[in-house]
Parts: C-alpha cells; sequence; structure tokens
C-alpha cells in the first residue's frame, strides 16, 4: 500500500525537480551564506563510481576573479563554440549562436561584447560562482570494467555530472537560479584560477536570484520514451526523425532564449514558432 508520507516527499522533490529551470540572468545582490553551504553540502552526497568522489568545489565570491574567468572562457570556449556552431544548418544551431549576417567575425564580436539578448546577464555579475573540479584518479575507486569496455572515464565524468545536478536541484530548492556552464576548453580556466595539470575544470555553476520570470520546461512525454518488456521499435526514430524532432525542439525551446528579432532571420522568426 501506498505510503501517504513517502508521496507527500515525493511531491517536494518533484515539484522542485519540474519548475527547476535555467536562468541565464542572475541579479548581483548577496545570497545568504548558509545558503551556499546547502548547495556545496547537497553536492557532496551525489552519487559516484565506487564511492570515488571525483569533485571538489572552487567557490569564487571575488569579482576581479570571477570577471577574469568570465573574460577567459568568453574569449575561448564561447568563440570556440560560435564557430563551430556556424558548421550547421542555422535552425540547427544552439539558438544563442543563431545568427545571421555576412561578416560572421563582426557577429561573433557582438556577441562577444554583448550580454547575449535579453534573457541574459554576464555570469561574471552572479553573487557567487561555483567552478566544479574534477579529479580523475579518484576513479581508480572503480572497477576495472569501467576503462576496458568502452567506456571511457563514463565513472569520472557521470560522477560529476551528478554532484551538479544534486547541486542544481539544491539551488532550486532554496529559491535561487543557475544554469549549466559547460566547459569546453580548460586550460585557459586553469591559469586563471590556478588548477593544477591532472584536475578537470568541468562546470560552471553561477548562483544568485533570478532576474527572468520561471517559464514552462519542454520535456519529451514519457510515452514516447517508455519501453515495456521489450524495445518498441515503433518508438525509434531514423535519423531522419532525430534531425526532424531537433528543428521541432529548436522551435519549441527559442521563447527561453528571447534573442534580440536583429539575430534571427526574417523579424523574430523563432520567437513566434514558440
Ligand atoms: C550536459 C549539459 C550541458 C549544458 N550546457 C549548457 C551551457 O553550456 N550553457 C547553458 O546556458 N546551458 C547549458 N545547459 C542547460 C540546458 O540547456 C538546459 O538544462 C535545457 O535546455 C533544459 O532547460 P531547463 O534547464 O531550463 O529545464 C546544459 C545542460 C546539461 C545537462
Amino acid at each position: 500500500m501506498a505510503d501517504a508520507s513517502r508521496e507527500a516527499d515525493y511531491d517536494v522533490l518533484y515539484r522542485i525537480m519540474n519548475t527547476r529551470m535555467s536562468v541565464r540572468r542572475i541579479r548581483p545582490d548577496p545570497i545568504p551564506e548558509e545558503y551556499l553551504e546547502k548547495i556545496l553540502e547537497a553536492g557532496r552526497w551525489a552519487m559516484s563510481g565506487a564511492n570515488g568522489q571525483p569533485w571538489e568545489y572552487l567557490v569564487i565570491k571575488d569579482a576581479k576573479k570571477k570577471k577574469d574567468l568570465y573574460d577567459a572562457f568568453q574569449d575561448t570556449n564561447q568563440e570556440f563554440c560560435f564557430w563551430m556552431e556556424q558548421m550547421r544548418p542555422f535552425e540547427l544551431r544552439h539558438p544563442a549562436f543563431q545568427v545571421k549576417g555576412d561578416d560572421l567575425k563582426d557577429e561573433w564580436q557582438k556577441i562577444r561584447n554583448s550580454s547575449g539578448g535579453q534573457q541574459r546577464r554576464p555570469w561574471h555579475e552572479a553573487p557567487v560562482v561555483i567552478v566544479v573540479l574534477g579529479d580523475g584518479r579518484r576513479q581508480w575507486a572503480t572497477v576495472n570494467a569501467a576503462f576496458t569496455f568502452g567506456r571511457h572515464a563514463s565513472h569520472f565524468t557521470d560522477g560529476l555530472a551528478n554532484t551538479c545536478t544534486h547541486m542544481q536541484l539544491a539551488i532550486a530548492s532554496l529559491g535561487l537560479g543557475s544554469h549549466w556552464g559547460t566547459v569546453h576548453v580548460q586550460e585557459p580556466l586553469k591559469r586563471v584560477l590556478g588548477v593544477p595539470d591532472l584536475i578537470d575544470v568541468y562546470l560552471i555553476i553561477s548562483v544568485g536570484y533570478a532576474d527572468i520570470e520561471r517559464k514552462p520546461g519542454v520535456r519529451r512525454e514519457l510515452k514516447e520514451i517508455v519501453h515495456h518488456d521489450t524495445y518498441d521499435m515503433s518508438k525509434y526514430m531514423s535519423n531522419e526523425d532525430i534531425i526532424d524532432y531537433l528543428y521541432k525542439l529548436r522551435g519549441k525551446t527559442m521563447f527561453r532564449y528571447h534573442l534580440k528579432d536583429s539575430l534571427l532571420p526574417g523579424s523574430g522568426d523563432g520567437d513566434k514558432k514558440a
């Protein structure tokens, strides 16, 4: 028989999970120190392969350090992503990099120097930035199969993703906002932060009070993604289906990015699709 108190716990957890959203526009107002501790505390309870706990957290509050890190990020990670994205058809590009114009170098400079549209604010303005670091040697805790059967360093990165998800949920539960700032090129960030060679810079989590309103999330329906007993081939997507799906997904999520109309083909086409 179902246990009502357990279901109440689930309801709270579910509400946090399905109302959390990525917040890319954070106010500079400080957050309570005990909130920061609660976020980090939630992070350390994540699951990891053989309990190797490959994570460490670098907490940045110093304004200059946050800005130096942001500049290094914009000049390497963002620029790298911008050029990689230009290789894809316009509508399949990540919304943040859907630019039009003949002079792409000029378009990149505009993005580099802007805050990235109405829905963004440079993340160094957030009161706290948590940089999640990973120590790959802690993966030695796991069984050898983690390395030898084509799973590469998955026990390392899966564990790091888990600690980050714990923190994202804790952040949402405290009424704060954050987003997942993927690090593509680590080295310049390591130089800013003094991180040793053997330690990875995995993720940037900026934390603070949201400066945008909550919007409904977009997720695939359970009936599309759940199989019973055997794989249901009617749910299998061909390569063409996947591309078609991506086009539709971009259409549905563009409104969450609110790119300036001038950056879009036509006039605000992406927003209309939402
Ligand atoms: C592995 C991963 C990488 C992501 N990378 C970025 C990123 O670099 N920048 C960003 O703004 N959001 C990033 N996100 C956030 C996703 O875009 C976001 O979670 C997704 O669009 C769903 O929206 P929601 O978080 O508002 O529900 C990432 C999320 C994950 C899990």
